[in-house]
């Protein structure tokens, strides 16, 4: 894919990329930019559908050198998100293309839209730019002696509709955010340890004028990060807990929003340890925290709210050794709460435990939402779709629920209920980590959290585990990382 997306300040571009819908013929506001007629002769060859993501290519004779059409797919119940999966299959044919810019119009077909259907250009731009950016991630990092390198070329974007435009910039600074994401859950375990994690965040915050502080050793001691330190210990890499700040311009005139997220850079099970074929993968059990540090990103240069918002990374590594936890330990939180812990393999809640009880005694959250790949179980009842979201604050979760249609990071109500706490009581501590049943997984998990959060603060927990990562292409997305929570965060915080 690209070397990089960026938005041309001037100039022209030699691709021009328009937009159908689904059984029509190109609309007369595209018909005007389609200067030569290799656009609408495209748009009525057979493969030219316009069912979403649908690709046709035109050559003019005259101004662009080529023309690509995109399907937009039925015109009846557009909604803006679907510019992310058309923009995936543009960048595909631009990069097959070599293109090095592009003069995006598909808005000339939107603008025909009715009244009715409210489709605001500035989401719409937004959402392509998404999708652009999005579908130009690229890992080649570790690529050695034995692959050859490839030319990427750097795309520039030319748009001269300023709304839509607006929208583009602002979608390109959200998929950087998902792409910081996925670029730190991609990267291996030998390499992304707790404190190289802590490195990248100290080194994005100053690039993006955040504060960051590291907590570790000692002062996890000092503090009672009971959970950090217990889930951590069996591992030379050591943990430490990540915080991240952003202060609006006016100053800190509000209580911030607290973001939490589980960053196990790999998890092991510990002495609970994982059957083979379940561990392949964990690496992306920091995929909470990955999320939470790309929204970081984004808040502080492209959403820049008027509300502090502060994250919490915690950061372990769920290993094996004759220093680890084990089942049957008993320990004791900051907050006096006392755990058995009857599964080593339960160790995000253990972790985002210390994150929740931080956030309500320090940091006087107006609201806080923690993101994790918690369990396989909400995979089981979710699959990639839909994340678990459990919220009883009506005001947030009508934020969450708001930030997810924007985002299309879609997340699904599961309940919170006093037998699910009940289930969670131990026979000889507080609670146990994780109920002798196999029911209700997840939400077991949550209710565990709700012990270290202390009532009348809305509260949000978020189960990534089904939908952090794709197996197959989707959308603007390859396989692998998706960086899901990066964008519903940062939309989130804008209309908090
Ligand atoms: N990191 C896993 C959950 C997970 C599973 C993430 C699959 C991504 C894909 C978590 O720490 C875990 O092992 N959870 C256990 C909990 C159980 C022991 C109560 C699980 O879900 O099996
Ligand atoms: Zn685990
Ligand atoms: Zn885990």
């Amino acid at each position: 894919m690209f070397e990089a997306v960026s938005i041309a300040s001037r100039g022209s571009a030699r691709v021009l990329v328009l937009g159908q819908f689904k059984g029509e013929k190109l609309d007369t506001n595209s018909k005007k930019l389609d200067v030569s007629g290799a656009a609408a002769s495209a748009a009525e060859r057979a493969e030219s559908t316009g069912d979403l993501g649908s690709i046709a290519e035109g050559f003019p004779a005259e101004g662009h050198e080529r023309v690509i059409v995109v399907g937009l797919g039925e015109r009846d119940g557009f909604v803006p998100s679907r510019l992310r999966t058309a923009a995936g299959a543009v960048a595909r044919a631009l990069s097959k293309a070599k293109a090095v810019s592009a003069d995006l119009a598909v808005h000339a077909a939107l603008a025909r839209l009715p009244k009715s259907a409210k489709v605001d250009l500035h989401a719409c731009g937004s959402a392509m730019g998404e999708g652009l950016g999005i579908a130009s991630w690229n890992y080649d990092t570790l690529r050695g002696s034995a692959t050859a390198e490839k030319d990427r070329t750097k795309l520039a974007l030319h748009c001269d509709d300023a709304k839509f435009k607006g929208g583009l910039t602002r979608g390109l600074g959200l998929a950087e955010g998902t792409n910081i994401a996925r670029t730190l859950s991609q990267t291996p375990p030998n390499i992304a340890t707790p404190m190289w994690i802590a490195g990248e965040a100290k080194k994005m915050a100053r690039k993006a004028g955040l504060k960051c502080t590291v907590f570790q050793g000692k002062k996890l001691e000092d503090e009672r990060f009971t959970g950090l330190l217990e889930v951590g210990k069996a591992s030379e890499n050591k943990p430490c807990m990540v915080r991240l700040e952003y202060t609006p311009t006016r100053g800190k005139t509000k209580d911030p929003v607290v973001l939490v997220g589980k960053t196990i850079t790999y998890d092991s099970g510990g002495l609970s340890i994982k059957i083979s074929g379940g561990m392949r993968g964990m690496k992306r059990d920091k995929d909470g925290g990955c999320a939470i540090f790309g929204a970081m990103h984004s808040i502080a240069t492209v959403i820049k709210p008027n509300r502090p918002v502060v994250a919490l990374l915690m950061c372990a590594e769920n290993s094996i050794s004759d220093e680890a936890y084990r089942p049957d330990d008993v320990i004791e939180f900051r907050n006096g709460v006392t755990v058995e812990v009857t599964n080593t393999d339960a160790e995000g809640r253990l972790v985002l435990a210390d994150g929740l009880c931080w956030a309500c005694e320090k940091e006087s959250p107006a609201a806080i939402v923690d993101m994790a790949t918690l369990t396989g179980g909400v995979v089981v009842a979710l699959g990639s779709t839909y994340a678990g979201m459990w919220c009883d604050d009506d005001g947030l979760r009508a934020t969450l629920d708001d930030a997810a249609q924007a985002s299309d990071e879609r997340v699904w109500r599961l309940p919170h209920h006093p037998e699910y706490r009940q289930l969670m009581r131990s026979p000889i501590a507080d609670i146990h980590n994780s109920a002798p049943v196999r029911q209700a997984h997840p939400i077991q998990g949550a209710a565990f959290l709700s012990y270290f959060v202390e009532d009348g603060i809305p509260w949000a927990h978020v189960d990534i585990a089904g939908t952090h990562s794709t197996d197959k292409e989707s959308g603007p997305f390859i396989a692998g990382p998706t960086g899901f929570g990066a964008r519903l965060v940062s939309e989130m915080v804008e209309r908090f």
